[in-house]
């Protein structure tokens, strides 16, 4: 039985595809096309998880598309009649969303060169939120959790909550459009200067300078209901269309603003790229990010309440919220939390496709999915081919000479780009495409922002740290395999990895585990051998684009920036001799 999942259409269009319950690829489009958040049809991200799996179109037996525009049909057409003002774009951006899920079939049909009959019967749609919650609970170790989504919209709702048992999850209830808390998130992240889709993560990390003045402010925006959940006072926001976010030729999302004038009278203009961040801002950043956590929280311990469950899996746009996230075993009954690494949109592609293979065919559950690397993979011979081809001088060294060659250059201040194993499948580097740096450096963050990140100081750098240190280092002691939480480092230990503590004395970490990592396992081993500290410092592997893919987008990176290494499994580039 193969299933193959497609987010299609949306930002961070992706495909995965399980054979047998097993997941055996899963990747984002726009590793491939090298255009962030990439939002059209995933033809290279299908090609290659039907290449992972050593199969053509005509072997899948289901494809699972997480969007159905029939969802809420009759909530969106009693909004759309009493929203006149907004409903011209709102018609035409569903009546385009329905042709292009229609279309599918034909795309499908282009890409395999099969007629589009074959695909007719095979085709699930699967909708948003349901997809974002089977993301979540069937990849999950729990045989019974209680199950959220909360994000900006997808499908006309912008939170659900479930009861997950099995293999079947039970909706209980769900917020419609406009109501949402990633709109409230995006209004503020606009407002604060930052105009573009995926944007909002700056404010969280910008949140730590200030003080939440402002929460009173914003309790006028957004209000808790006795139901559990969450209402915006719509009053403060741009007539509601399902058009907020549009998708431009080039199928790069776009958010239009989303706050009108009352909001700019309650809180000030928007701030203009080239206006400096003032402590108002940094004030106003920490208000929005304590509400919303008010708000997750809300609803996180009302449903607790309601079910009685102790195990919590949690997606969808705002579960990317990192903060919220290390947070909601302290302020919540929910003893185990379940988010999985790719909690946002090109997660939907996974989550369609567990939905059909768990709930519609009622197949049993297979095993936690405790593994993000279901990406892209190169052997020596590959890289090595390649590097000649481009003329490009390097040696080859075994795993333990290399591992010291590499932590040397750490330790002398270098940075170097590290890129082993299958690529990771989310937002986060977790030692597959990553940058790797000395957390014990006060200067790397700066030394990181000159070479090659030139990223908004503000924003923090995140510990990798082995797992079994980490009651060592932090307050709070969980495995967190996907960076998906940031937890309090302790007091003490503040001064030893400066690079990584945040100015709240916070760290995203990632608990590297020797089975499921082995290779940065043994090199942060490496490290911790030689310094006595077993952490590095880790981000993403890229330069203003999508993580690095290939050997040929590592080195363009190495090449473009003032990268010190280069390691590619066990090829190493370097800037400096060796020996
Ligand atoms: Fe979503």
């Amino acid at each position: 039985m193969t299933i193959l999942g497609i987010n299609a259409y949306h930002a961070d269009s992706s495909a995965a595809i399980f054979v047998d319950g097993k997941l055996v690829a899963a990747i984002e489009e726009e590793r491939f096309r090298r255009v962030k958040h990439w939002a059209g049809f995933p033809a290279r991200a299908i090609e290659f998880c039907l290449k992972e799996a050593g199969i053509g179109f005509e072997q899948v037996d289901h494809f699972a598309i997480g969007r159905d525009p029939k969802a809420k049909f009759i909530n969106k057409i009693l909004y759309l009649a009493k929203n006149p003002g907004g409903s011209f774009s709102a018609i035409s951006s569903r009546l385009k969303n329905s042709k292009k899920v229609a279309s599918l079939e034909n795309e499908l049909a282009t890409l395999s060169g099969l007629n589009p009959s074959f695909f007719k019967n095979k085709i699930n749609q699967i909708e948003h939120h349901r997809s974002h919650l089977a993301s979540a609970f069937f990849a999950s170790p729990f045989e019974e959790a209680a199950c959220v989504s909360i994000d900006g919209s997808g499908d006309f709702t912008t939170t659900m909550i479930a009861v997950g048992k099995g293999n079947q999850i039970e909706v209980l209830d769900s917020v419609d459009f406009p109501h949402s808390l990633g709109i409230f998130y995006t209004a503020f992240t606009q407002l604060l200067g930052f105009p573009h889709y995926g944007d909002e993560y700056k404010v969280m990390g910008m949140a730590p300078y200030g003080e939440p003045k402002y929460v009173d402010n914003l309790k006028e925006v957004i209000h808790l209901k006795n139901d559990g959940l969450f209402r915006l006072d719509l009053s403060y926001f741009r007539k509601g269309t399902e058009g907020i976010i549009s998708y431009n030729e080039e199928h790069i999302p776009e958010v239009q603003p989303v706050y009108n004038n009352k909001m700019i009278g309650l809180f000030g203009p928007p701030r203009k790229k080239e206006e400096p961040l003032t402590q108002y801002h940094k004030d106003l950043a920490a208000s929005v990010q304590k509400m919303t956590e008010e708000v997750i929280f809300h609803i996180l311990n009302s449903l607790q309440k309601r079910t009685g469950l102790k195990n919590l899996c949690l997606a969808g746009g705002v579960a990317q919220n990192s903060v919220a996230n290390g947070k909601i075993r302290a302020n919540t009954s929910f003893k185990n939390v379940y988010i999985p690494s790719a909690g946002h949109d090109a997660g939907i592609s996974m989550g369609a496709a567990l939905f059909v293979h768990n709930q519609l065919l009622k197949k049993e559950r297979m095993p936690a999915i405790k593994s993000a690397y279901t990406g892209s993979h190169f052997n020596n011979e590959e890289i090595r081919q390649f590097l000649c081809s481009k003329e490009i001088h390097f040696c080859q060294l075994e795993d333990e000479v290399l591992f010291d060659k590499v932590t040397d250059c750490l330790i002398n201040g270098g940075v170097v780009g590290w890129f082993t194993g299958r690529a990771e499948f989310g937002p986060r580097a977790l030692g597959g495409r990553s940058i790797i740096a000395d957390p014990r450096r006060a200067d790397a963050k700066e030394i990181l922002n000159l070479k090659i990140k030139r990223r908004e100081s503000f924003r923090p750098f995140a510990p990798s740290i082995l797992k079994e240190y980490v009651s060592e280092y932090f307050e709070w002691s969980d495995e967190v395999p996907f960076m998906e939480k940031v937890f309090p480092i302790k007091e003490s230990k503040r001064k030893e990895i400066p690079a990584v503590t945040h100015v709240d004395g916070t760290g995203r970490l990632q608990t590297v585990d020797k089975e499921l990592s082995p290779r940065y396992y043994q090199l942060i081993e490496t490290f911790r051998q030689k310094t006595g500290v077993p952490v590095l410092l880790n981000t993403s592997f890229n330069e203003n684009e999508p993580i690095v893919n290939s050997p040929a987008d590592a080195l363009n990176c190495y090449l473009r920036t003032e990268m010190d290494m280069l390691v590619m499994e066990n090829i190493i580039v370097s800037r400096t001799a060796l020996y």
